[in-house]
């Protein structure tokens, strides 16, 4: 069999370095590895270890070897294209779709999975151009690593220190295991809800909660990935509509509970990654509830919402429907994991802990996912993409 065919992309940071280790990982592995460095990845490492390294030449203009049309043919070969490190520079024409040398020009061609990892200063990763260049490549289906936290050159550190290159072969070696082309969601609905209800009081306030939505932008993301019709019910996300997906925005739990029975009436999967209020105010006050001096604030009174995932895994939509539910917890995980998925009468509850700066708002998670037939599947800690991608492989299997 041929060997997986992998571009190495590097763009020029002094991480530039560190990728010799990861392209020695990818040919001791068995890749057939392409560098294509940029005209500044040259600055730090040289052609000469490229192309020892590699066993090809690692030029970085289209105007070199020009009959063999490098700049097309290198990524419509690629089973894989990883840029690392990747500047904040290759980012944004990645992002933008710009095309000025060999690298840029693979990516544009390049129909095979793609991943960045960045590294670059602080300030420089948390710049909201690059930013929006990060969320643009994710929604578009590329991978990219968030950058470790750490010493960066000189005297500093943050975030922005180039990952373990080990783990970005990680990365890569599970991107190419799973393939561009492995649709086994191909044909099949699936709804996901997202992010956190708000139930108002009064025209200027709500109880909220401090979900992100990014773990089932996540779901969703995966899902489209992996061939599926997606429904989105997103709570007052932020977050950009993921590409693909047919996102219907909700606010309090009630409009979330009519917006994922409606769509899961011929759904195959249901997934619950949003945090539902429990509870609303009794009642809505229709004006501003003002303050009063010497009186005391009159208390909230609460009524319970609808348990959505109760009722969706109580009265299935379809024989067959899974239904999958989550849960955040703060103690005895585990055992309040077990209880309520024995409880809500889901097939499946991915089992997380939160706390404070615990998975809320966070591009990464660590789980548990607990199954009704007693199955229990560890989620190690990684990106919010990894657990998303392991909840399919458990759907998949009981669709199956
Ligand atoms: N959920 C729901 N409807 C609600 C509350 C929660 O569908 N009214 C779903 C969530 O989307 C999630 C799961 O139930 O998939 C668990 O939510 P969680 O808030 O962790 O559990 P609770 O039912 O609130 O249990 P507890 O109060 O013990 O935390």
């Amino acid at each position: 069999m041929d060997k997986p065919k992998v571009v190495l992309g590097v763009s020029g940071g002094i991480a530039a370095y560190k990728a010799c280790e990861l392209l020695r990982r990818l040919t001791e592995s068995g890749h057939d590895v392409r560098v294509v460095p940029t005209a500044s990845a040259l600055h730090f490492v040289g052609e000469a270890t490229w192309s020892a390294l590699s066993g090809h030449p690692a030029g970085t203009e289209v105007w070199e070897s020009v009959h063999e049309v490098p700049h097309v043919r290198i990524g419509q070969q690629a089973d894989l294209v990883v840029v690392a490190p990747a500047t904040a520079d290759m980012l944004a024409k990645a992002a933008h779709g710009l095309a000025d040398d060999l690298l840029t020009n693979t990516l544009l061609t390049a129909r095979c999975p793609v991943v960045f990892a960045p590294a670059m200063h602080t300030e420089m990763w948390e710049n909201p151009a690059t930013q929006e260049n990060v969320a643009t490549l994710r929604r578009r289906g590329a991978v990219v690593i968030e950058p470790a936290v750490g010493r960066l050159t000189g005297v500093d550190t943050g975030k922005g220190r180039f990952p373990d290159p080990a783990e970005i072969f990680e990365t890569c070696r599970r991107v190419l295991a799973r393939g561009a082309g492995e649709r086994d969601l191909a044909g099949r609905h699936v709804v996901i809800s997202a992010g956190g209800t708000r139930e108002p009081l009064d025209p200027v306030r709500y109880l909220g909660n401090r979900s992100s939505g990014r773990q089932g932008y996540a779901l969703a993301r995966t899902a489209v990935a992996r061939g599926a019709r997606v429904t989105l019910v997103a709570a007052n996300s932020e977050l950009p509509d993921p590409a693909g997906a047919d996102v219907v925005r909700v606010g309090t739990a009630v409009q979330l509970r009519e917006a994922v029975l409606k769509a899961a009436a011929d759904a195959d999967a249901v997934v619950m990654a949003a945090a539902v209020a429990d509870f609303r105010p009794a009642h809505y006050a229709p004006g501003k509830i003002k303050k009063r001096d010497g009186e005391e604030p009159a208390p909230v009174e609460l009524v319970r919402n609808p348990d959505v995932l109760a009722e969706l895994s109580a009265d299935r939509a379809r024989p067959g429907q899974v239904v999958v539910g989550f849960a955040a917890e703060t103690d005895d995980v585990l055992a309040n994991g077990r209880a309520k998925l024995a409880r809500k009468g889901c097939d499946l509850l991915v089992v997380n802990e939160v706390g404070e700066g615990r998975t809320f708002g966070s591009a990464e998670n660590e789980a548990v996912v607990l199954a009704a037939d007693g199955g229990e599947t560890p989620v190690p800690h990684g990106p919010k993409e990894d657990l998303a991608d392991i909840v399919w492989d458990l759907v998949v299997g009981r669709l199956a």
